[in-house]
């Protein structure tokens, strides 16, 4: 990345930290461009900030993002999960828990996974 993006890059950081107030920092950051997610929920992309590991989707046009940590054997797969696009569903690949992405809930039993809140800017994506 040139010297230019990256202060471009900061800028827009530094804005999306930056509550309304001044008081309450907020705490997106940035994860990556829409185009770097696999279309139609093929696939996550999985991206890294501060210990956490985020899978993101792009189902049709809707980017969610959840924890990449399957919470039955704390195993890095859910990017690689079966996405069901019609209920926004994903199945873990090892084991088949299956997991709401819009709210985390498991379905059919109740555990959860952590559930990021996105929001884009152009074509960035943002979470925390
Ligand atoms: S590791 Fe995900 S269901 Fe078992």
């Amino acid at each position: 990345m040139s010297e230019i993006d990256d202060e471009a890059l900061e800028a827009a950081r530094q804005e999306l930290n930056a509550d309304a107030n001044g008081k309450e920092p907020r705490t997106f950051f940035y994860a990556c461009q829409i185009s770097e997610i696999p279309p139609i929920g093929k696939r996550g992309k999985v991206v890294y900030s501060d210990g956490d590991e985020v899978a993101i989707f792009n189902i049709d046009g809707q980017i969610l993002a959840i924890s990449n940590i399957c919470p039955h054997e704390t195993s890095p797969v859910m990017a690689t999960g079966f996405v069901d696009c019609d209920t926004c569903q994903v199945a873990c690949p090892l084991h088949g828990w299956i997991f709401d992405m819009h709210t985390g809930q498991q379905i059919g039993a109740a555990g959860s996974i952590r559930v990021y809140e996105v929001k884009l800017d152009g074509e960035e994506v943002w979470v925390r």
